[in-house]
């Protein structure tokens, strides 16, 4: 154990407000979190920050589309995304918002300091505009049809069908998403970051750096490529920080959104009078400061942040950690498929600590992908956690309590295998280091698997039944009960809760430097259940409401693609073209609501009948969020009459109720004028 004291600061990134926290988003807070509670069960100041990225069109928008302001929007999420990540456990020293007093100062700050530096540069350039809407349009609020390959519908900067990447500019036909006008070419004048400047610096960190081998050779490439100058500015109407000494020039979302993690550092060493900002982030710090991100933002991240520092004048980060991207059962999270799935959905039905320990059992330092196939992790879970680590101290917690009076031996029975254990810490504490945590936890289950024969050899159980053997049995058993103390001293990173409850349990504190110390003659608490195997039924049901919390009609998740203007885009854009027939295959009918009800143990679900004119139909919809059964009784509505039964936990489901909007509270059935009769054909 290192006795020098380090100094600390661990970011993850800021998830966007607009959107809820997904498992994808929760394999970079679990791992933060892990390397975090790691480092302070060490010793060391680690400081872990984080903030809700407020800014940006996309946000400006699904605002307006909910009919309230940004700030409302960003402040209701912010109290959801923090509620998500505390019931995961995720402990963070402060979340913040970018949108804050102090990321705005400090965003003003760099600025400044880059443009009096020479670093800040003005172009006029010429983009599309909606005329309707009064706004620039972002490269992925326009679409149109393929210049190369002339396929329609496709993206503003690149094509699903034949893969082109080309400027909005250049599409044929393009057509705004917001407002489905043609846009105009419109001149503005742009705030340039003059990234090649820095083209040597960002080298020279490269080497120096201790970046992950992926992350070097990707920068490599860039630096190939020649580095263009950053496009910072974005135009009126925009949420976001305005630039000093414009009218209506407005920070791009990506500039303030880094700095925001020194913006949430700020705020709370204003709350701490043992924090100082600049002990962390002067040009000379002797602190350690990291970014754990994903793979796709590695650009903004290892070019645009450690210049815009140097720039200005402040400390580059220690090093940027990249992990890669989280499938389920083997594919990209599918809304309908229902593994695209909520934290929120996650906890109504499973404890955390599952997901915690399978992310820890599959990571490594890499940026591969990872895969969260539900079979393997209920499996995994129970045979490791349940099977092997609970198993320990269920099988000798009771003798203790009943037959010793509760009180452990006054000797350690087999000192070499307790001494095994204790030499352990300095592997598993480098593979904590370094973020191999799934070799860690590797190491600590076959410790685990040398305890259980330990004790299945000797057999307290037999031991136990003699008189002159019953001493044995209660070393046998408190020697058990030291090695899972260990054990779960090495979990304590991952499974929190768990320890907190062992600490209950045994009296005792865990931490790194009690490793060693015996509890011989000690007296421990009763043995309580301390973690439930996974019942795969509450895995499916979670599937199951993953499936159900679409308000119908949502799209699968947009995927990132160029590293410009990655923010995120929550306006649906328009589906792909279908013909006249391909939609008169969708048959739509007027029903009537003759009953409504709530489903038994379904969080989201109404049961709907529906008497269609001359057949009733059972409906299951996810609009329990919206609506009362009692204000939907007796309304007419549209529903699919010919999509084909789902058989759902409750029963079968015959069709499909027209909604739009969101989710939530945010969620409208559609109903047709007076007049309509049930049975009708909508065409
Ligand atoms: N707001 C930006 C980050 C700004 S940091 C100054 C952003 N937000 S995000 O909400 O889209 O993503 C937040 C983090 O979650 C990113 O690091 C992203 O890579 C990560 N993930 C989002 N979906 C993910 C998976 N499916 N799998 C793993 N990580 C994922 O980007
Ligand atoms: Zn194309």
């Amino acid at each position: 154990m290192t006795n020098e004291q380090r100094k600390i600061l661990v970011t993850s990134a800021l998830p966007y407000a607009n959107g809820p926290i997904h498992l994808g988003h929760l394999l970079e807070y679990i791992q933060t979190d892990i390397w975090v509670r790691f480092q302070k069960l060490r010793g060391h100041r680690c400081t872990y920050v984080c903030a809700d990225d407020a800014h940006g069109t996309p946000i400006m928008l699904k605002a307006q589309q909910l009919g309230m302001t940004p700030e409302q929007m960003i402040e209701q999420v912010h109290k959801e995304h923090s509620a998500d990540f505390k019931d995961f456990h995720i402990e963070f020293d402060n979340y913040h918002s970018t949108h804050s007093p102090e990321n705005r100062a400090l965003s003003e700050e760099i600025y400044n300091k880059l443009n009096q530096a020479g670093h800040i540069k003005t172009k006029t350039i010429s983009q599309l505009f909606d005329p309707e809407k009064n706004m620039f349009l972002p490269d992925r609020f326009v679409k149109g049809t393929c210049p190369k390959c002339g396929s329609e519908d496709q993206n503003g900067d690149n094509c699903d069908n034949c893969g082109a990447t080309y400027s909005p500019t250049d599409l044929v036909s393009p057509k705004s998403v917001i407002s489905g006008a043609e846009p105009v070419l419109k001149d503005s004048e742009h705030y340039f970051f003059d990234l090649p400047a820095f083209q040597d610096m960002l080298k020279q960190w490269t080497i120096s750096g201790s970046l992950q081998e992926e992350m070097s050779n990707k920068l490599n490439e860039w630096f190939e490529q020649g580095l263009q100058q950053w496009d910072i500015s974005r135009d009126a109407p925009y949420f976001g920080f305005k630039i000093p000494n414009t009218e209506d020039k407005y920070f791009y979302v990506w500039l303030d959104a880094p700095i925001g993690y020194m913006g949430s550092f700020k705020n709370l060493c204003d709350k701490h009078d043992d924090l100082e900002f600049s002990d962390y982030w002067s040009k000379d710090s002797d602190a350690e400061v990291y970014h754990f991100i994903g793979k796709d933002i590695i650009y903004f991240h290892s070019l645009f942040w450690p210049a815009m520092l140097e720039g200005a004048g402040f400390r580059k980060p220690s090093s940027v950690y990249a992990h890669g991207y989280v499938t389920v059962n083997g594919a990209k999270m599918s809304k309908s498929r229902g593994t695209f799935i909520k934290a929120r959905t996650y906890l109504d039905h499973l404890d955390p600590e599952y997901l915690r320990y399978y992310y820890a059992a599959k990571l490594n330092n890499r940026i591969d992908d990872l895969d969260l196939n539900l079979d393997d992790f209920a499996q995994r879970v129970n045979s490791d956690l349940v099977g092997k680590v609970i198993n320990i101290a269920s099988r000798t917690a009771g003798f203790i309590n009943k037959r010793f009076d509760a009180t452990l031996s006054a000797t350690v029975s087999k000192p070499e295998l307790l001494q095994e254990f204790i030499d352990a810490e300095q592997t598993i504490a480098a593979l904590y280091e370094g973020r191999e945590f799934g070799k860690a936890m590797r190491e600590i289950m076959a410790l685990a698997d040398k305890a259980n024969q330990y004790i299945a050899e000797e057999a307290p159980w037999q031991l136990a039944k003699e008189e002159q053997t019953l001493e044995r049995a209660h070393q046998v058993c408190s020697m058990g009960i030291h090695l899972f103390k260990i054990l779960v001293t090495y979990l304590k990173p991952v499974l929190p809760k768990l320890a907190l409850k062992v600490e209950q349990f045994l009296n005792v504190e865990l931490t790194w430097s009690e490793l060693s110390s015996t509890l011989v003659s000690h007296k421990i608490e009763s043995f309580k259940a301390l973690m439930q195997r996974i019942d795969m039924n509450h895995v499916e049901a979670m599937v199951d409401a993953s499936k159900e919390s679409l308000s119908q009609a949502e799209p699968e998740p947009k995927q990132k693609t160029s590293s410009e203007d990655a923010s995120n885009t929550e306006i649906e854009p328009i589906a792909d073209t279908i013909s006249f027939d391909d939609f008169a295959k969708i048959d739509l009918r007027i029903a009537r609501i003759v009953k409504a009800e709530h489903v038994e143990k379904a969080e989201k679900l109404l049961r709907l009948e529906l008497d269609l004119g001359n057949e009733t139909r059972q409906v299951f919809a996810g609009i329990k969020s919206a609506y009362a059964p009692e204000d939907l009784q007796g309304k007419l509505t549209v529903m699919v009459a010919n999509l084909a039964p789902r058989k759902m936990r409750f029963g079968e489901s015959q069709g499909m109720v027209l909604a739009a909007g969101p989710g939530g509270k945010d969620i409208w059935v559609l109903s047709p004028d007076d007049g309509a009769q049930p049975g009708m054909r909508v065409m």
